[in-house]
């Protein structure tokens, strides 16, 4: 009895690392945002989460991808598939970019110094923010992968151009300029909630945390989360900007430093500054990729900040195509929002792009298991393009052309 027993049940090993057994049941990054909602305070979450206004842009950011099929092609010998490709000049095993964003350490206190070695480890570029948690400094301490730096342009040119010069010397490649912040975007979940940044630990955050522990020990033990960039060049420079130490709105914290007269004359003044690669971050039209692409700049990325800027900006996947029949070939093309698989990238790739951005999934990973978390959803991007490359019988990213892209509505 036993025996027989034991001939069809086969006990599976149990995971011992606990964050590893948490990982195992995150199939896709809807499974990682669900694990990082369980375990965000809410007003956390919904920062990362929202978007702005209505969160239409958010929402046609997805569905666009979802409205484009994939048309395979059958027998085609896909025993070997490469989903390599060249991004700025280097190669990368994959066409992904982690895209900048403000604040990580709110979703896990290792912030980008876990999402940085990731990426390294996975051979694709990983971008810093601004409003970062970590230096540029901490960055270059623990990876030695590629490493990009997204700035603002603050009213005070001094703060932005000791930025650019600690880039330099601590080997950054590459330098985004964004462009569709001249204001902050209205995020209502976070003005229904009077979010602020870093958190205020108020007695609601506290009642919430009773049910988060784990997240408000680590808050509580960690160093405290500054605008770590920013601290750095402010104590070089000893202006005194606020370094965010204490909490802000995010609203007016950027409308009150960041500089509304940005204009195609600063992004030249930033490129002579810079003297390296510049992307221009936000661009969502024809007409300003032509202009961009007239100017020389290296790369664009087409984006509209994960719907967190213009609630009523075009879906990013609809503007690849007629982007790069404009400008392809003169400008590296990225795009970012909605990208959430392989397949996903494998459509971006095939209307036009050079690589894909992600913003969301990456914080999700990180708030769902740190550094492991990361690692996973990379992991799943690298794998789960190959997987649809193959169903699809493209055997490499040159072989995806538009002709795979079906669009229905
Ligand atoms: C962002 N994004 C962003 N972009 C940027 O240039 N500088 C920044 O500081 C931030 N901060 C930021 C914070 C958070 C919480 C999010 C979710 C996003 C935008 C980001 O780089 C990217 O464009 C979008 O996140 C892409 O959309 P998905 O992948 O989130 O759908
Ligand atoms: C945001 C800012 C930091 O999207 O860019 O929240």
């Amino acid at each position: 009895m036993l025996e027989s027993l034991r001939s069809v049940v086969r006990l599976k090993p149990i995971e011992r690392d606990r964050v590893a057994r948490r990982l195992q049941s995150a199939a896709n990054v809807d499974d990682l945002r669900a694990i990082a909602k369980r375990r965000l305070p809410a007003g956390v979450f919904d920062y990362i989460d929202g978007a702005a206004e209505d969160e239409s842009a958010m929402g046609r950011n997805a569905s666009r991808f979802s409205d484009r099929n994939l048309v395979p092609r059958v027998l085609r010998d896909v025993s070997s598939i490469d989903a390599s490709t060249t991004i700025l000049g280097h190669k990368a095993p994959m066409p992904l970019i982690i895209a900048p964003t403000g604040f990580p350490r709110i979703a896990h206190p290792d912030g980008e110094l876990a999402t940085a070695k990731a990426a390294a480890k996975a051979g694709i570029p990983f971008s810093l923010s601004t409003m970062g948690t970590r230096s540029i400094e901490e960055i270059t301490q623990v990876s030695d992968g590629r490493k990009w730096f997204q700035v603002y342009v603050w009213r005070d040119r001094e703060l932005t151009k000791d930025m650019l010069a600690r880039c330099k010397e601590s080997g950054f490649e590459a330098l985004y300029i964004t462009v569709d912040t001249a204001v902050l975007g209205r995020r209502e979940r976070d003005v229904r909630r009077g979010m602020t940044l870093p958190p205020k630990l108020g007695l609601d955050t506290f009642i919430e945390g009773a049910l988060r522990p784990e997240w408000v020990w680590d808050f509580l033990r960690s160093d405290p989360i500054v605008f770590s960039n920013v601290a750095v060049s402010t104590e070089r420079l000893s202006n005194g900007t606020a370094d965010g130490s204490s909490a802000v709105t995010l609203a007016e914290y950027i409308n009150s430093q960041f500089d509304p007269r940005l204009s195609w004359d600063d992004v030249a003044w930033l490129r002579s500054e810079w003297g390296g690669p510049v992307i221009l971050k936000g661009i969502q039209s024809v007409a300003d990729a032509k202009i961009a692409a007239s100017e020389g700049i290296e790369a664009i990325a087409l984006s509209n900040h994960g719907g967190r800027q213009l609630d009523a900006s075009p879906a990013i996947i609809d503007l690849v195509a007629p982007v790069a029949d404009a400008v392809g070939g003169q400008t590296e093309i990225y795009c970012d929002g909605g990208v959430r698989r392989g397949s996903d990238v494998l459509k971006a790739v095939a209307l036009g792009a050079n690589a894909c951005m992600i913003g969301r999934p990456h914080l999700y990973a990180l708030a769902a298991g740190g550094e492991q978390g990361v690692d996973h959803l990379l992991n799943f991007f690298q794998t789960g393009l190959e997987h649809t490359m193959a169903l699809s019988g493209v055997g490499s990213i040159a072989d995806a052309d538009s002709s795979i892209v079906q669009e229905h509505h």
